[in-house]
């Protein structure tokens, strides 16, 4: 009955699109039902040629983008967002988490809630998590990833301290790359060198605090890496993708991202955590830069991703689960290093103008079946 529902508002999506190629005045509203937040968005800001924070924050109220993901807490871009009523995940960089000596030192965590989150977190500003460092154990510093989980309980407990901590979860976003086993998904496993000596204390804090583990995850990385194994409709989420099945569960796979969360569900629960939640903390696909990056391929990932969310159904290991993703990025950001796809990554371009053809306007478009409610970028753990 669901996935009737999602086909149908997919159907009227394209019908609706084309007519908006024929005719400037179409009529948009939401047919389907009333309109749920759909993912979240990344707000990557390496580049020189985006606006300022108030223009950003206006054009996020009008496309009614209500979750976003920030990497810092600029003053100026937390002002911006004061009072907006846009949930946000704000996050410590790895160089700041260093540089404040947050894990060994008590009174500077608390230092930093202060400065950071306590002049804006309200009901009208809600900060509904503080990420602690990014891919910490895929930059090759072991320094830094020793420091993440006494980091993330220092964090944590300033923000008890504030009597914050139970509006505030307290993660911290692993890379891809902490997946070492992810075929067949209920075999996955955590990489061998980090599994029992970070991602064990990081678990156990999150299960004793009630917050979700973060994983950025990117099938385009997967089938970018091995293209002559990973089928490239199912990294893009297509339903006329194959199926694989797990031949120990018997689980059907319709797509490539539902079996790398199911493979850190797996080693989440070998290691004895079988009810944590997880939140994809970055998903996307880049429109252009490598063969695989296109306008129509970029579009297709966030469309099909977009279905999955509001679908509202979660992956065959974790059925109640609904999928929790935000898109990176933004913006397209000129200044990224790295492979020219890296730089291609926006939904917009930094003059608002959208990369390729999809309504992101919850309400208007892109419409949203009613059915779990509550689901939807609700970062409470189970
Ligand atoms: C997981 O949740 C179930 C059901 O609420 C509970 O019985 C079980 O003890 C939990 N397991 C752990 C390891 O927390």
């Amino acid at each position: 009955m669901g996935g009737r529902v999602s086909l149908f508002c997919t159907w009227i999506l394209l019908v609706l699109i084309s007519a908006r190629w024929l005719t400037t005045s179409s009529a948009k509203k939401c047919i389907c039902g009333p309109c749920l937040p759909g993912p979240g968005i990344c707000f990557g800001e390496e580049a020189n040629n985006i606006r300022g924070p108030t223009e950003i924050v206006q054009f996020l109220q009008r496309q009614k983008l209500k979750s976003i993901r920030l990497y810092s807490t600029h003053a100026p871009i937390m002002k911006a967002f004061q009072g907006k009523k846009i949930d946000l995940i704000v996050g410590i960089s790895n160089a700041d988490l260093k540089l404040t000596g947050i894990a060994w030192n008590y009174a500077a965590a608390e230092l930093w809630v202060k400065t950071n989150i306590l002049p804006y977190a309200s009901a009208i500003t809600p900060i509904k998590a503080i990420v602690v460092g990014n891919e910490v154990t895929s930059v090759g510093d072991w320094d830094l990833v020793s420091q993440t989980e006494p980091a993330m309980r220092n964090i944590y407990k300033a923000l008890k301290k504030a009597g914050l901590d139970d509006k505030i979860k307290v993660s911290t976003p692993f890379g891809q790359d902490i997946l070492e086993v992810t075929w067949p998904p209920s075999d996955g496993q955590f990489r061998v060198q980090y599994a029992w000596n970070i991602v064990k204390p990081v678990l156990d804090f999150l299960s004793e605090t009630g917050s979700p583990l973060m994983i950025n995850l990117y099938t385009f990385s997967s089938y970018k890496n091995d293209p002559q194994d990973v089928n490239l409709d199912a990294a893009l989420l297509n339903a006329w993708g194959p199926i694989s099945v797990d031949y120990k569960t018997g689980h059907v796979y319709k797509n490539l991202l539902s079996q790398l969360i199911d493979s850190a569900y797996a080693a989440a629960e070998k290691m004895g955590h079988p009810n944590i939640t997880l939140v994809l903390s970055e998903t996307g696909w880049p429109s252009s830069g490598h063969e695989a990056a296109s306008l129509e391929h970029a579009a297709m990932y966030s469309q099909n991703l977009v279905n999955l969310i509001v679908g509202g159904g979660g992956t065959p290991l974790r059925p109640d689960l609904p999928i929790q993703a935000y898109i990176y990025s933004l913006f397209n950001e000129n200044m990224r290093k790295g492979d020219d796809d890296k730089r291609n990554f926006g939904i917009f371009k930094p003059n608002f103008v959208p990369v390729y053809d999809i309504e992101w306007n919850g309400e208007d478009i892109i419409c949203f079946p009613h059915q779990k409610v509550s689901s939807s970028l609700d970062l409470a753990s189970s």
